[in-house]
């Protein structure tokens, strides 16, 4: 690949300052390093009023050309995939570029004999199996909008998903493989398209070996399907503008919403910022530990490497299982050079202490990247120094599902790091911390609201199926700009730091729930009149949930009652959003129009009694007194 990589901190600076003063022209340049089917007429339009942003608009491609034919003249035989399973003694499978391009094609010729066409929304629901990149890049290759979903969520999570999108056909498998656990799948599919019209068929994996039910007017085994197809499928032509896929994010009012990504745009972003910030060199293999479930593993598992012609490592278990130390095991086995993980990912290894860290011959990295939450300093110097040996260069990357790849972060070895900050604002990008009033603070050492105020190309186009949610959930607040819902603060030499969510989204373990969206679920369990929920600072998982519930009789065993409640979030949204800790109250308090003050909740969990702020404009002050002696 023709690049534009950065190789020294004058290069960043002379390319930022380019990529503002000319945003077209260096989107031109970075895009034409890619293969096209037809240029683009105009590189951008946009405005953040509607808002409509457009990526080089009138060109045609297929990202998985970009993947395949234009890497496998000189990557024919590289390893593009190293799949890692759950169990340590089971076979690894790889796949190399032309490999993966042959298996990607025979599941897209698969799809298509399910009458699966461009345009089409496919809904996969699948660990993390070497056939889950295939599906996704199988989508790609004819056109059909994948919209992945995290194996984890509950059927309710994934019937609401398949609607909002109207899929047509689940991709999904007998069951999961997860440490200890086996986990069946497909009786979740079953009891989610229950409840939905679009499914016309189900694609089905087998993982474990388990039996599962399975209908056979309606249901498919994949390898039944997958085996006599060809392993040529010609690439769909899309627009620059075409979608690419849609993914499912929370946000802090009702149902998840859908973000949409286009093809065009998405490509040359992500290849961009994986190039760039893990300095990718030929023969590096990448690792990102995320699950394709979420944007990071989109982004850093599946598009960003193999755009890049990278090698990219899949790991289906979890860092602990069997011991504390498999993931340097990992790191061992196949010379991982650029490793990327969640704080919470590291606090839990560290609550091991050193020595799983030190079994394993870790030399070959070269980058260590933290991504999805803010990381605490004692964490960032425990990685550089017991993982990175105190030389690798330690990235923060920030970003959201909506902005589609990295947007401010280190630069692997170039940009000089500091702990808990992200650093500064890769090329192209154009953040401004806001104030109260909505001015831009223009000094540094000052915190404000994180708003982005220029396009860049992979940013969220809109949210499926309702673009008014877009508009109000990242372009109305501040006018003119993109909101993200984070506070940032700015030191004196520009860096940025992340502080958290201003709105209410709450971060567990690096997964974005908003508070609605859970007391939506608890408030589905019969007991419940009303709820709020919090977060609160939680040692390993960065935040935790706190429940507030108010019941029509107080249960006679809470405990029964705790667990009644766990069970309905559990089936309402899945096992992750689970909250620590659940306070049964006579009350919440309210303003007088009815507002709950989350505000006096949060301090409450947080434990900050003696700061609680104004009471007196609540309807029944008394309440707060009550939540406070009851306090968990
Ligand atoms: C948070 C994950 C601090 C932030 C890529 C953001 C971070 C939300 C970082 C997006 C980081 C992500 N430092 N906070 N390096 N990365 N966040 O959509 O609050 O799952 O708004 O995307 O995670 O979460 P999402």
């Amino acid at each position: 690949m023709k690049t534009l990589k950065i190789s020294s901190f004058s290069e960043y600076e002379k390319q930022y300052e380019f990529s503002v003063s000319n945003p077209e022209l260096f989107w031109d340049g970075v895009a034409s390093t890619f293969l096209w089917k037809k240029k683009w007429d105009k590189t951008l339009t946009w405005n953040f009023e509607e808002p409509k942003v457009r990526w080089f608009e009138g060109a045609t491609l297929n990202i998985t050309e970009n993947i395949f034919e234009r890497n496998l003249p000189l990557k024919k035989d590289q390893l593009a995939l190293i799949w890692e399973a759950n169990d340590p003694s089971q076979t690894n499978r790889t796949y190399t570029f032309e490999e993966l391009h042959h298996s990607v094609n025979q599941c897209a010729n698969g799809l298509k004999a399910l009458g699966i066409t461009k345009g089409d929304r496919v809904c996969i629901y699948l660990p993390m199996v070497p056939e889950l990149t295939i599906a996704v890049l199988a989508c790609a290759r004819i056109g059909a909008v994948h919209s992945v979903v995290f194996a984890g969520f509950s059927a309710t999570s994934l019937s609401d998903r398949i609607n909002d999108a109207d899929a047509k056909l689940v991709i999904t498998s007998d069951g999961l493989n997860r440490g200890t656990k086996q986990m069946s799948l497909k009786e979740l599919v079953d009891e989610a398209i229950s409840t939905t019209t679009s499914i016309e068929k189900v694609l089905v994996l087998k993982v474990t070996n388990e039996e599962c039910p399975i209908t056979e007017s309606r249901d498919i085994w994949w390898h039944e399907l997958i085996q006599n197809q060809s392993i040529i499928c010609p690439a769909e032509v899309m627009n620059s503008e075409d979608n690419l896929f849609i993914l499912y994010t929370s946000g802090s009012t009702g149902k998840p919403k859908g973000v949409v990504h286009t093809c065009g745009g998405y490509m040359v972003y992500t290849a961009y910022t994986f190039m760039n910030v893990y300095q990718y060199e030929d023969g590096d293999i990448h690792w990102c530990t995320a699950d394709i479930g979420w944007i990071t593993g989109h982004s850093y598992i599946v598009y960003g490497p193999l755009l890049c012609g990278a090698t990219t490592v899949m790991f289906e278990g979890i860092p602990t299982y069997p011991e504390a130390s498999r993931f340097w095991e990992i790191v061992e086995k196949y010379n991982v050079t650029q490793f990327l993980t969640a704080p919470t990912a590291i606090r839990s290894i560290m609550a091991f202490g050193e020595e799983p860290t030190q079994k394993h011959d870790l030399s070959s990295l070269k980058i260590i990247g933290t991504v999805g939450e803010p990381i605490n300093e004692e964490a960032w110097h425990w990685y550089q120094d017991n993982i990175g040996k105190g030389t690798c260069p330690v990235v923060d990357n920030w970003w959201q599902t909506e902005t589609g790849g990295i947007m401010i972060s280190g630069i692997g070895g170039i940009s000089p790091q500091k702990p808990t900050f992200a650093g500064y604002p890769l090329p192209g990008i154009q953040p401004v911390l806001l104030n109260q009033e909505g001015e831009e603070i223009k000094e540094n050492e000052q915190e404000g609201y994180l708003c982005i105020k220029f396009p860049w190309p992979s940013m969220i186009r809109t949210t499926y199926g309702n673009h008014e949610r877009c508009k109000e959930a990242y372009f109305s607040q501040y006018p003119g700009y993109y909101f993200t819902g984070d506070g940032a603060k700015r030191d004196t030499d520009g860096m940025y730091r992340i502080i958290g969510r201003i709105d209410d989204v709450i971060n567990v373990s690096g997964h974005r729930f908003g508070t609605a969206e859970i007391e939506n679920a608890i408030n589905q369990n019969e007991l419940i009149i009303e709820s709020a929920v919090v977060g609160y600072p939680h040692p390993i998982k960065g935040q935790s949930i706190y429940a507030f519930v108010v019941c029509e009789h107080v249960p006679n065993d809470l405990n029964e009652a705790r667990k009644a409640i766990l069970l309905t979030v559990t089936d309402e949204i899945g096992k992750i959003a689970l909250p620590e800790k659940i306070q049964f109250v006579s009350g919440l308090p309210k303003t007088r129009s009815g507002k709950i003050m989350r505000r006096i909740l949060r301090k409450i969990a947080e434990g900050e009694l003696d700061n609680l702020g104004d009471v007196s404009t609540l309807l029944d002050p008394s309440v707060v007194e009550d939540i406070v002696t009851n306090r968990l």
